[in-house]
């Protein structure tokens, strides 16, 4: 079995790629966040800096601070910043912080922020409450913290492939669930948070905790890119439970096969793949 440990500079390749897939929600999402007048804004735990640089786009001058702890990931959200944006009205700062560390986060900071940003990442601490109570302490009075968190896993697959058992990719769900589990276990100072993340915005002081969702949908047949991007996206997810012992040895030759371009039922072949996927962003106020 591998160790429930992510490697997160492993992973700073596939967060650009994401980033950069994912510009027309991260701008979606950012044109409803921005409020006139905001000048400072927080991305945490960046990745890819798909967030900080639409942030950028939708606010008309100030600062974006973008942080993370890996320095791989820093060094790629860096590179991704100097290609991609020039405007002097904003800058954009990438640094180096891992927000456990609660005063060098503040440090960082310095000041209070409008906005502050944090997506698929409080989930990777031990204390998520903790977290969520470190980031609205960074928020000024009116100010917003919106945590991408939650929705529904993303769904690409008929449920009879003709190949293998039907049902394959509600397994995968299953199997991630119980791999997150593992990965929740091993955090240090992992603590159970046994309510949803409008509850742990409203416990950190700030009310009214609103949640909205979007649907991302892509019918099939799905353009040669987006399908290309579907099945490495199932082969990253089948990578990571490979020797964790969650999936069967069937229903891993199941996916071995239809992620192997050289084999007949390749999912690179089918036009019925199509990408169905929920994602919600809970935002609450500093009154
Ligand atoms: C799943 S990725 C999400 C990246 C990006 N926010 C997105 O939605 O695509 C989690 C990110 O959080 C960063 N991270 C994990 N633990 C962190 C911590 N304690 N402090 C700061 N960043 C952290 C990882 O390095 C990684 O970039």
């Amino acid at each position: 079995m591998t160790e429930a440990r992510i490697d997160w500079a492993a992973h700073a390749p596939r967060l650009v790629d994401a980033a950069t897939a994912d510009r027309a929600w991260y701008h979606a999402v950012a044109r409803e966040l921005v409020a006139p007048g905001d000048r400072l804004a927080v991305d945490i735990g960046c990745g890819g800096a798909g967030m900080a640089l639409a942030l950028a786009r939708h606010m008309t001058c100030g600062r974006i601070l973008a942080v993370d702890a890996e320095p791989a990931i820093v060094e790629a959200a860096r590179a991704r910043i100097r290609t991609e944006w020039a405007d002097p009205r904003i800058r954009i700062d990438v640094e180096l912080v891992d927000i456990a560390d609660t005063g060098s986060l503040r440090r960082t900071v310095c000041g209070h922020a409008d906005l502050v940003w944090a997506s698929a990442m409080v989930h990777h601490l031990g204390d998520q409450q903790r977290a969520v109570d470190a980031l609205a302490a960074l928020l000024a009075r009116g100010g917003r913290l919106a945590l991408a968190e939650g929705g529904l896993p993303a769904r690409h697959l008929p449920w009879d492939l003709g190949v293998g058992d039907p049902g394959l990719e509600l397994r995968l769900h299953t199997a991630e669930d119980r791999w997150f589990a593992r990965i929740r276990a091993a955090l240090p100072g992992s603590r159970p948070m046994p309510y949803g993340w409008d509850e742990a915005l409203r416990r950190a002081g700030l009310d009214p905790a609103t949640t909205v969702t979007t649907l991302s949908e892509l019918p099939p047949p799905l353009p040669p890119p987006q399908q290309r991007a579907v099945v490495n996206r199932l082969a990253n997810r089948i990578g990571r439970l490979r020797d964790t012992g969650l999936l069967t040895p069937a229903d891993l030759h199941t996916w071995d096969r239809l992620l192997d371009p050289s084999d007949l039922v390749w999912l690179g072949n089918r036009r019925d793949v199509f990408l169905l996927e929920a994602r919600s962003v809970h935002v609450g106020r500093r009154g």
